[in-house]
């Protein structure tokens, strides 16, 4: 087997930079952390827990676009000829003590299928989420977000955003779409927190099981009583031929969808109000013109202040050149968005909010929905739903601020990811 190595192809031999994902410094603050790492190297070799496989993470913004739009990398590492590579995660997941059968679907699903298999499931899901189901869709989620914006439970003057707002929101939209039924999203969303906590391996492996169990069920009861939904649609398919979508891709596909497209947009919509109370002469700007300067805020946001800050492994099928080094074959490697996101080579004075930047937000040139094959299937919706959200609370709570001092605000530390714990706010 190749031993995965970086080398310096251009530059003088130097020990690789090095960075644990989980320092209490960078989770803290990965915008500072990764200016720092970015200018430092192109690719730094990162640890993560346990695992005992050299990891690298791309930082810069045209590497990042390369690792993900280059068909070189795959993301099954079984994918890679020759080498017989196992999946670093299942390392992982073994000694968390989750059973390999529940471990297969967190492993094994769109976003870890490559070539035809990808492009095949791809299609299916795509066919769902058109444009025209997208805009179709804009008048239920304007009425969802004014049912939930009545409802606020406001306790002493102040609400939750996070809690109250922004996690209801897209998990409500997304279970109708998908035809989970209204009494069982508490439990996705207690089981999506689950597999995001690193320090709770019961929960993981439970979450799993529950979810599992739960789309097996709805899958039955579906078959009796067919729906106009996304679970509907996807049976059919199976149905009409189990080679065009087998069983356990049904399952996993509900599974990715439901997760992927309420955690990170509830995330979006939280970190982005505090973006904008950040910023009074932005908040004011998008203020006198809602709907001419809604896209290109939301645009702004993803750069700014995007849930999801590095996408998951990649690896390279041959020796890849990145930034003037060497990636070996067989190496797993990351791309860092957030890192990319503020890359002065590619945005000019990255550390400003400014959401002029892409006025109409048509041209998307920042990486915080990814990139290439695997670009985020949901990046329509969840745009959607934020410039929803924003133009409603914009609209109703023009006195809106922060309940509680700037510094006692708390994020979830899950690397990759940026979420705010909770955010109180006066509605005014
Ligand atoms: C893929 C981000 C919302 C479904 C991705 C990727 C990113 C991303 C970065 C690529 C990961 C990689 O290449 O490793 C986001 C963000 C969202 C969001 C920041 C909200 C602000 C959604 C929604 C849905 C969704 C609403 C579903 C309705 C998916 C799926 C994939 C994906 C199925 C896998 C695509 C593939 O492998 O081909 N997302 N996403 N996402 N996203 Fe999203």
């Amino acid at each position: 087997m190749t031993e995965p190595l970086t080398e310096p192809l251009t530059e003088p031999v130097t020990e690789p930079v090095t960075v644990d994902l989980l320092d209490p410094d960078l989770l803290r603050d990965p915008f500072a952390g990764f200016s720092r790492l970015r200018e430092l190297s192109p690719m730094v070799q990162v640890t993560y827990g346990s695992a005992g496989t050299p990891l690298w993470l791309v930082t810069r913004y045209e590497d990042v676009r390369k690792v993900l739009g280059d068909r070189r990398f795959v993301n099954s590492p079984a994918n890679v000829p020759g080498l017989g590579l196992e999946d670093v995660r299942a390392e992982a997941f073994r000694g968390m003590g989750i059973e390999d059968e529940y471990a297969a679907y967190l492993l094994r699903t769109v976003l870890d299928a490559d070539g035809d298999d990808h492009l095949r499931l791809r299609r299916l899901v795509a066919r769902t989420f058109t444009a025209r189901r997208v805009q179709e869709l804009q008048p239920r989620v304007r009425n969802i977000t004014a049912g939930l914006l009545d409802r606020l439970p406001v306790r002493d003057g102040v609400v939750d955003l996070v809690e109250d707002f922004a996690y209801p929101l897209p998990i409500t939209v997304i279970c109708e779409l998908v035809g989970i039924p209204a009494d069982d999203r508490g439990r996705w969303r207690e089981w999506g927190r689950a597999l995001m906590r690193q320090d709770d391996p019961g929960g993981i492996g439970a979450a799993v099981a529950g979810i599992v169990h739960c789309v097996e069920d709805l899958i039955g009861r579906r078959r009796v009583e067919p729906a106009d939904d996304l679970i509907t649609a996807l049976i059919r398919v199976h149905d009409e031929d189990g080679s065009v979508l087998s069983g356990f891709e049904l399952v996993t596909l509900v599974l990715a969808i439901v997760l992927a497209g309420h955690q990170t947009t509830a995330h979006l919509i939280g970190n982005g109000v505090l973006a904008l109370l950040d910023h009074p002469d932005q908040l004011a700007l998008l203020r006198s013109d809602p709907s001419g300067r809604m896209a290109g805020a939301v645009h702004e946001l993803m750069r700014w202040c995007g849930p999801v800050q590095a996408t998951r492994f990649r690896y390279a099928t041959e020796d890849v050149e990145i930034g003037g080094k060497i990636l070996r074959k067989g190496s797993p490697v990351m791309a860092s968005l957030v890192s990319a996101n503020f890359d002065p080579r590619q945005f000019e004075d990255p550390h400003r909010f400014d959401i002029t930047r892409q006025p109409d937000g048509r041209r998307e040139s920042h990486v915080g929905f990814g990139h290439g094959l695997h670009y985020c299937l949901g990046a329509a919706l969840a745009r959607q739903e934020a410039e929803v959200a924003f133009t409603a609370l914009l609209a109703r709570f023009p006195e809106m601020s922060l309940a509680v001092p700037r510094d006692r605000l708390s994020r979830t530390s899950v690397p990759g990811t940026w979420q705010l714990a909770s955010l109180p706010v006066r509605l005014g």
